[in-house]
């Protein structure tokens, strides 16, 4: 039995059953939790269940926690050199969110190609007044390149995706992957996989090498048809530079999930009709938030009775 702090309520049943076994507190409002309240319920707490949202500084690490589950794949918001120097547990979500993260990836290269939301609204404004030839013309799809950025779980399931829409893909990564065969993909190097695509498709983690992966100089090496697709984290580009390439007509458009200073949007995107924009959705399926759920809850408890959560980032 041991106390924890969730910073936020969560989907599906998992911590109704948590609760059956130890004392969960929630934060029932729908406000970010902020730094104070974190660091003051962590100092009374066991274990934290945290948001991508929640910074996780080493305040909060060395608070006296034995556990932080965050409720995401990615942890680029957690202190890990801190957790590791003082030795407490950090888990997340993995395999869970992939197909999910990979099905939006796809829907906004397709809405961003096809220019989807932009002729909805053009519908719903009453604009359509008979078929035209040259009515919202995109950019095709099949036969086509996608590159993907990032070969882990997510990356190798948008190739999946790619394949099966009849894409050439490639992929960019420093490690070899496991099942290249399956995915039929070939590696390149990021300038050449950006120079050579017509879809580049972004899946690596945040860490101090990918801030700002894409910036002015690898947007000018796209093609000016090209689109781009983000649903990884939101500083892996250059956010002014992105805009001011939509803005020139310098790239075709794109499709974005993720953004540099989440939930402030940069102003030109938001005026910006060659960009679709989804509020971070990448994970939000019932099956997929569920299971993460349960993955946080499971891996707190694993910790708390000693044991260790196959979903470590950080072992015990
Ligand atoms: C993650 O898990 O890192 C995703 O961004 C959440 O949707």
């Amino acid at each position: 039995m041991g106390r924890i702090f969730v910073t936020r309520g969560l989907p599906g049943d998992a911590l109704s059953d948590l609760a059956d076994r130890h004392e969960v507190v929630i934060n029932e409002t729908d406000e970010p939790v902020g730094h104070e309240r974190l660091l003051e319920e962590a100092k009374r707490s066991d274990a934290l269940i945290v948001l991508l949202s929640d910074p996780v500084d080493e305040a909060v690490v060395r608070s006296g926690v034995k556990c932080i589950a965050t409720f995401a794949v990615g942890y680029d918001n957690i202190d890990i050199d801190a957790a590791r120097r003082h030795g407490v547990a950090v888990c997340n979500t993995p395999d869970v969110l992939t197909d999910a993260t990979a099905d939006l990836a796809f829907g906004l290269l397709l809405s961003a190609a096809r220019r989807i939301p932009e002729s909805e609204v053009f519908l719903r404004e009453g604009k359509f007044d008979g078929w035209a030839p040259s009515l919202f013309l995109g950019m095709p799809v099949a036969g086509r390149v996608l590159g993907v950025v990032g070969a882990g779980r997510i990356g190798r399931a948008m190739m999946m995706r790619g394949r099966g829409f009849g894409m050439d893909v490639r992929y960019c990564d420093e490690g070899a992957m496991p099942d290249e065969e399956a995915v039929a993909a070939r590696k390149q190097d990021l300038d050449s996989l950006l120079a050579e695509s017509d879809f580049v498709s972004l899946h690596v983690p945040l860490t101090p090498t990918t801030r700002h992966m894409i910036d002015a100089r690898r947007l000018a090496l796209m093609k000016q048809t090209a689109v781009l697709v983000n649903t990884a984290r939101g500083p892996v580009v250059d956010e002014a530079a992105l805009a001011e390439a939509l803005e020139s007509g310098r790239l075709f458009s794109a499709g974005l999930d993720v953004f540099e200073e989440e939930p402030k949007i940069h102003p030109k995107l938001m005026e910006l009709s060659n960009v679709v924009m989804t509020p971070h959705t990448g994970s939000a399926t019932v099956t997929a938030r569920g299971r993460m759920a349960e993955l946080c809850c499971g891996a707190v408890d694993t910790v708390l009775s000693g044991g260790v959560p196959p979903n470590s980032v950080v072992p015990p």
